[in-house]
């Protein structure tokens, strides 16, 4: 099977999920968190290297305060208390976004659970939170306007040679997958998904299981990726 090596997922629709069901949006969360802990698990179970996941953006600071707060306190009872499998199954955690706006207790909590994921190898997930694409792009180009400062050569600067001025210098998109039925991509990682394959699905981010996860890979697997290219086979 051809498996991608980097998905990343816009979770989408955990609120529609509880309204749905006459709940709070917060119970959207809490169960769309359960989901995000299986899938994290899963995607190593089927060869996925690294899965990067939107769980707030730089602009959900917009969101109500209880909402906001409610996120907040959920990444950090998370990382304290229910990521033990995550550790056990040998992901490293990484959290990308910006630290600015974050109470202590989420900075400690973000420092804590990458300090004691940083020595596995099996897969990486990526957190992202207080997190914008573009944001991601102009703090790069900070720390390389530095470098340039301080005498990089730039004469053969390269695109692949910007990924590492990138958050956690994660490679290219090969799949997104977002969940909840828009079509949009809500300044995601903008500069990693240039090339990637657009998975959209309707269900609600709370019920993308295991079998949604798997339909979405079976799905990358007939596409045709070219690369701005052409298919050699196809044009004989
Ligand atoms: C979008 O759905 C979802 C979010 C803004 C939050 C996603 C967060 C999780 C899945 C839990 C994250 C886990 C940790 C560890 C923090 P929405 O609220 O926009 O849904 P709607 O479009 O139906 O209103």
């Amino acid at each position: 099977m051809n498996v991608p090596k980097h998905v990343a997922i816009i979770m989408d629709g955990n609120g529609r999920w509880a309204t749905l069901r006459g709940k709070k949006r917060s119970e959207g969360h809490l169960e769309g968190s359960k989901t995000l802990e299986k899938l994290a698990l899963h995607a190593v179970d089927m060869g996925v290297k690294v899965l990067s996941v939107y769980a707030f953006s730089t602009d959900n600071f917009k969101r109500s305060q209880e909402e906001v707060d409610y996120l907040m306190n959920l990444l950090v009872k998370y990382f304290n208390t229910k990521f033990e499998k995550i550790n056990k199954k040998g992901i490293k955690v990484v959290v990308s976004g910006r630290k600015d706006n974050l109470r202590e207790d989420v900075l400690k909590a973000i420092k804590d659970i990458e300090e004691k994921t940083k020595d596995n190898n099996v897969g990486i997930l990526n957190i992202c939170f207080n997190y914008g694409g573009q944001e991601e792009i102009i703090d790069g180009a900070i720390k390389l306007a530095k470098d340039i400062n301080e005498g990089l050569d730039i004469k053969n600067f390269k695109r692949e040679d910007f990924y590492k001025y990138l958050y956690h210098s994660l490679p290219p998109i090969d799949l997104l997958i977002r969940t909840g039925g828009e079509q949009r991509v809500s300044n995601f990682m903008l500069y990693q998904m240039s090339y990637s394959e657009f998975y959209f699905t309707n269900t609600y981010f709370p019920d993308f299981g295991k079998s949604e996860f798997n339909k979405a890979l079976f799905n990358y697997e007939n596409r045709d990726r070219r690369f701005g290219g052409i298919n050699e086979q196809e044009n004989k």
